[in-house]
């Protein structure tokens, strides 16, 4: 019996690697780990105790993948819920998908994971696990283990337990997130050092304006100098945490129904964001713009629900995609004490009139027509109203 793992390296997914063994009778356990942009220490890490610990280590690197066909789509889409931009929950189906790869290669009888029984993820895993037909296995939510049991468990089985970890942190590209532990508590005001792409604002550097370029909702350009999107994103985050931009706290309603207090930090996914739906501002008619909002929330929804295969997520990309053919041009943000604030744009679709210019010679008394039935209906319900009075 053969099974395949998510395997990210850290305390729950290592501690399933000997727990499939003994308490599910696997005889091969495959740990795959997905690189889609963690620090290299992190997936040094996963490497050496993976391969220690299972009968296969599988490295796969997906960063470009990610960008591409992940980041790029949240970016056209202005991903958000709640204020969270997403960088766990979108990456969720990538990592399920290079994991059912690797199972119908190897032909193995299950796919499994370390998510718990609480959170999100379990739920975007396991959409893409079911949807390939396999079984699967969630070791730690079924054996309703707890994080002090887990602990326990990895000493007696030799695992060098992760050290004891004040919360716990999810980092990819996109962002880093920062939950549990004291942060369960709303009250808890978090130290300085749980943050580690952004410096505080306070001790942000002097001001500084960067010009990005976009071609069709998507950035590919910094500065003037053409960037492959990995190293666009990789360049915004420095850039962006050393002036204190995108650092997030907020109390998030989870798929399950529980609140959650979520830190999260992310100076691209921000920078980005703003300048992209500053650029839609300029090139969208009013209609498209009221419309694609309706539209890019129900599009962040089933990002974090996890729910990608779902037709409906096919149909609001192609939708999108339509509305970004004209997102194209410039736009110059200053990073500035914690914020990034868009201070000049341009594109050759931009749709202002030089009819609204102060100095235009315009037929303004034009104006006066339309006045007449714009409030056609207001002017009715006073006279009613007096009526009646
Ligand atoms: N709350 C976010 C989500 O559901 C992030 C969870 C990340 N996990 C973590 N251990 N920090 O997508």
């Amino acid at each position: 019996m053969k099974v395949v793992l998510a395997y990210s390296g850290g305390l729950d997914t290592s501690v399933c690697i000997p727990l499939l063994r003994e308490r599910y009778g696997f005889d091969e356990v495959i740990a795959v780990t997905v690189d889609i942009g963690q620090p290299p220490a992190d997936i040094k890490e996963a490497r050496a105790r993976g391969s220690r610990l299972s009968d296969k280590h599988i490295l796969m690197d997906a960063k470009e993948e990610y960008v591409y066909d992940y980041i790029f789509p949240l970016i056209k889409a202005n991903g958000c819920y709640e204020g969270y931009v997403l960088g766990t929950a979108i990456a969720r189906p990538l990592i399920a998908r290079k994991v059912v790869e690797v199972a119908l290669k190897e032909n193995a009888d299950a796919v499994a994971h370390g998510c718990t029984g609480k959170g999100n993820d379990q739920l975007r895993f396991e959409a893409v696990f079911r949807a390939a037909n396999l079984k699967v296995v969630a070791p730690i939510r079924e054996l309703n283990l707890t994080r002090r049991e887990e602990m326990e468990y990895a000493r007696e089985h030799g695992i060098e337990a992760p050290a004891e970890k004040r919360w716990s942190v999810d980092e990819n590209i996109w962002n880093r997130s920062i939950e549990g532990g004291e942060l369960e508590d709303p009250d808890f005001e978090p130290p300085e050092e749980i943050y580690k792409w952004t410096v505080s604002p306070e001790k942000a550097r002097k001001p500084e304006i960067i010009e990005i370029r976009f071609e069709r909702g998507v950035p590919v350009a910094l500065n003037g100098e053409a960037l492959d999107g990995v190293l666009l994103i990789r360049r915004l985050n420095e850039i962006g945490g050393r002036h204190g931009v995108g650092r997030t706290d907020i109390l998030e309603d989870r798929v399950l129904g529980f609140k959650s207090r979520e830190i999260y930090e992310h100076p691209a996914a921000t920078i980005l964001l703003t300048a992209h739906k500053d650029l839609e501002r300029l090139v969208l008619t009013r209609n498209e713009l009221r419309f694609k909002e309706l539209v890019d929330k129900a599009w962040s929804e089933l990002v974090y629900h996890g729910l990608i295969i779902d037709p409906l997520y096919e149909a609001l990309n192609a939708f999108i995609d339509k509305t970004q053919e004209r997102v194209a041009g410039e736009v110059r943000v200053k990073l500035e004490k914690g914020s990034a604030r868009v201070v000049a744009r341009r594109s050759p679709h931009n749709l202002l009139s030089k009819e609204v210019s102060f100095d235009a010679k315009t037929e303004q008394r034009a104006a006066e027509g339309f006045i007449l039935y714009h409030s056609l209906q207001q002017r009715i319900f006073e006279a009613r109203r007096h009526e009646r009075a």
